[in-house]
């Protein structure tokens, strides 16, 4: 029986911080208001493994380890194995190299770790997709990389929100769509690297299983309210 989550729990915090005694802050500060929290590379390459049980000692939220794996299968395939030993939700790995990779995600079925491939990165857009010699549109690469996962046994994908409803039409519904590049509109954020970006109701109403926030929540004066200002458009978003 499949559940509906509620609006916290699709909330995912990128816990994009430096080390363990920020990200305990963060942690305590934010559990009661995000599902989730994403440690991803900046964090894991400083602590390791220890982060996760920091995170898991002071809060029920699940964890996405978003280590974006890419190598050749052999070895995609053994880091899958590691981090199913972890207590991890989700896990990331690229969808660039095709079935080959993808399909090393068979190796944890049934593990309680899911496996979802990154598309084509938010911060590409169209430009510089083109600069990179490819003459391909981003929504029909993301498209084909995202069917492509779902035939080779990944749980879902990462894409912005500019593709979710042409993912969940051509991968159906229970094949999640999670989606970064989230910028409320009320978020400032200078410099920002994000071009594929999308507000939490138009990522919610286009299907989005889970959205992923970092600097708007992080960066804001006030962390905790900005968790709970984006909860609440997810629920307004889920009743109009
Ligand atoms: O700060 P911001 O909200 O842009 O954070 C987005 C987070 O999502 C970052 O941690 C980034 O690594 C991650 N991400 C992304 N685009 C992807 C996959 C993950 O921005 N395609």
């Amino acid at each position: 029986m499949t559940t509906t989550p509620s609006s916290k729990d699709r909330l995912i915090f990128a816990l994009d911080v430096p080390d363990k005694s920020e990200a305990q802050r963060m942690v305590k500060l934010l559990q009661d208001s995000v599902g989730c929290f994403k440690v991803g590379l900046e964090l894991f390459v400083r602590e390791g493994p220890d982060i996760l049980k920091l995170i898991k000692d002071h809060s029920s939220a699940e964890i996405f380890l978003d280590l974006k794996l890419h190598d050749i299968p052999a070895t995609v395939r053994g880091a899958l194995r590691s981090a199913a030993k972890l207590g991890v939700k989700y896990i990331t790995i690229h969808s660039t190299e095709g079935e080959a990779i993808l399909e090393t995600s068979k190796e944890v079925k049934d593990s309680g770790l899911e496996v979802l491939a990154v598309t084509i990165l938010t911060s590409m857009g169209e430009t510089q997709l083109h600069d990179l010699g490819s003459n391909l549109k981003v929504g029909d690469v993301v498209l084909d990389r995202a069917f492509r996962a779902r035939q080779s046994g990944c749980n879902g994908i990462i894409c912005s929100g500019e593709e979710i409803s042409s993912v969940k039409q051509k991968c159906g519904d229970t094949f999640k769509v999670v989606v970064p590049g989230i910028r409320p509109e009320w978020s400032q954020i200078a410099s920002d690297d994000q071009k594929r970006i999308a507000t939490p109701r138009k990522a919610i109403q286009a299907g989005a299983d889970l959205i992923v926030v970092g600097r708007p929540i992080r960066d804001a004066v006030d962390p905790e309210k900005a968790a709970r200002k984006i909860v609440a458009e997810i629920e307004e978003s889920v009743k109009q």
